[in-house]
C-alpha cells in the first residue's frame, strides 16, 4: 500500500471521528438537558405532589416557572364558577396588589389560550392571528407585557386556569425549550391542584357528617344544644393565636366536634338531670372521653384527633381524667379543648345551674391557670377573647 492510499485511510477516519465526536458532543448536550428536565420536575413534584392548599401549590409552581425561564414577572389565575373570568392567585413581579384581583377573559389573550388550549406567544399572535383591536388590548393591559407566554392549566381537557410570563431577564423570545418545559410544570401543577380540590370536597363531605354526628350528640343534651360548634369556635381561636399549623387547626375542628362523641352511650335521663348526680351517674358521665374513643377507634381517623378527644378533661396539674396526665403529658389539642370546653361550659345554662357572665368566666379560667389549664392556652384564650369582645 503506498503512503498516499495509507495518508488518504487516515484523513477518512479523522473525519469519522471528529463526526463521531460532534454526535457524542450532541448526545452529551442532550442528556445533560433531559438529565435537568428530569431533575427540574422531580423538584417540582416533590415540592407540590404532598400540598392540599391552592394558594401554597401555585406560589411554588409560580416560582419555579419564573426561575426556570428566568422571566421577571409571572403569575397564576384560576378560573372562577362563572367561567367568565380568572382570579390572580400567585403572582410575582407586578405592582400594586394584583392578589386576588378577578380578570376579564372575554376579548383578551387569555380567551384565545383558554379556547386553542396550547401554549400561545403574544409575538405569534401578533403576526398571525391577532385582530389591530385585540393587538391594542394585549398591549395596554397592565398585566401583559410583551414578550409574554401564556399557558392554560387543563385537567380531563378542560382549562381551570392560566400561567403567563412576562418580561425575560435576557430579553428575548420565549423559546421553544421554555414552552416545553412550562407546558410540563403546568400539567403537574394542573394535577397538584385538581387533587387538593378533591381533598378539599372529600375533606367538606366528612365535615358535614361529623357535624351531623355532633348535632345529634349534642341534641341528647337539651342544655348543651350547639356546645360542640361553640367549642370549635373558640378552641380555633385559641389555636390561631397560639399559631399552630393550618394542619392541626384541621384536626382540632374535628376533635372539638367529637368530642362529647362517648355521650351517645349516657342515657338522657342522666345527660338532663337537675338534681346533683349520683357517684355511679358521674362515673359514667367520667367514661365519655374513653367511651368516644372506642366509638372513633374503627374509623381511621387522625391519631391527634383521637388523643385530642380522650384526654379533654385531663388537667394541667394531673387531677383530671381518664389517664391523670400532668403538662405537656396532656396532647396540646386536649389543652386547648379544656379551657374551649369549660369557657362554654361557663357561660351556658345546665340543669343544675344558671349560665355566668362571660367576665366571671373569664376569671375563672385565668384562676384555673397552673392547676386546670395551660398558661399558654390561658394566655391564647384571654388574647383571643379580649380581642373579640373589643370587636
Ligand atoms: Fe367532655
Amino acid at each position: 500500500m503506498g503512503v498516499t492510499k495509507v495518508n488518504n485511510k487516515l484523513l477518512k477516519y479523522q473525519k469519522q471521528l471528529h463526526c463521531l465526536e460532534d454526535k457524542m458532543e450532541v448526545l452529551t448536550e442532550k442528556l445533560l438537558e433531559a438529565f435537568e428536565e428530569l431533575n427540574i420536575f422531580y423538584d417540582i413534584s416533590q415540592s407540590i405532589g404532598n400540598l392540599y392548599d391552592i394558594k401554597d401549590i401555585c406560589d411554588i409552581a409560580l416560582t419555579q416557572v419564573a426561575e426556570i425561564v428566568c422571566s421577571e414577572k409571572a403569575s397564576i389565575s384560576l378560573m372562577d364558577e362563572d367561567r367568565e373570568h380568572l382570579t390572580i392567585i400567585s403572582c410575582k413581579g407586578f405592582d400594586g396588589k394584583p392578589l386576588g384581583k378577578k380578570v376579564k377573559i372575554k376579548d383578551t389573550l387569555y380567551d384565545d389560550v383558554i379556547k386553542c388550549r396550547k401554549p400561545l406567544l403574544a409575538e405569534e399572535l401578533d403576526q398571525k392571528t391577532v385582530s389591530i383591536q385585540k393587538r391594542r388590548r394585549y398591549k395596554t393591559n397592565s398585566f401583559i407585557l410583551q414578550p409574554i407566554c401564556t399557558l392554560p392549566i387543563t385537567v380531563s381537557d378542560e382549562v381551570i386556569g392560566i400561567i403567563s410570563l412576562a418580561d425575560k431577564l435576557d430579553k428575548q423570545p420565549f423559546t421553544a425549550r421554555d414552552i416545553k418545559f412550562l407546558a410540563a410544570i403546568t400539567n403537574q401543577t394542573a394535577m397538584a391542584i385538581h387533587n387538593a380540590r378533591l381533598v378539599t370536597n372529600l375533606r367538606e363531605s366528612f365535615l358535614v357528617t361529623v357535624r351531623s354526628l355532633s348535632a345529634a350528640i349534642d341534641a341528647k343534651d337539651h342544655y348543651t344544644h350547639g356546645h360542640s360548634e361553640r367549642v370549635c369556635g373558640h378552641a380555633l381561636g385559641i389555636g390561631q393565636t397560639l399559631g399552630i399549623s393550618q394542619l392541626e387547626l384541621q384536626q382540632l375542628e374535628l376533635a372539638c366536634l367529637l368530642h362529647e362523641v362517648g355521650k351517645i352511650g349516657i342515657p338522657e335521663s342522666v345527660l338532663n338531670k337537675k338534681g346533683k348526680l349520683t357517684s355511679q351517674e358521674m362515673g359514667l358521665m367520667h367514661k365519655h372521653p374513653v367511651k368516644g374513643t372506642d366509638i372513633l377507634k374503627n374509623t381511621k381517623l387522625n391519631k391527634f384527633v383521637m388523643t385530642a378527644v380522650r384526654h379533654h378533661h385531663e388537667k394541667y396539674d394531673g387531677k383530671g381524667y381518664p389517664d391523670g396526665l400532668v403538662g405537656e403529658q396532656i396532647p396540646m389539642l386536649a389543652r386547648i379543648i379544656a379551657v374551649a370546653d369549660s369557657y362554654d361550659a361557663m357561660v351556658s345554662n345546665r340543669p343544675y345551674r344558671s349560665k355566668s357572665s362571660q367576665e366571671w368566666a373569664i376569671m375563672e379560667i385565668k384562676n384555673g391557670t397552673g392547676s386546670n389549664y395551660d398558661p399558654k392556652v390561658v394566655w391564647a384564650f384571654i388574647k383571643w377573647i379580649t380581642n373579640q369582645n373589643s370587636r
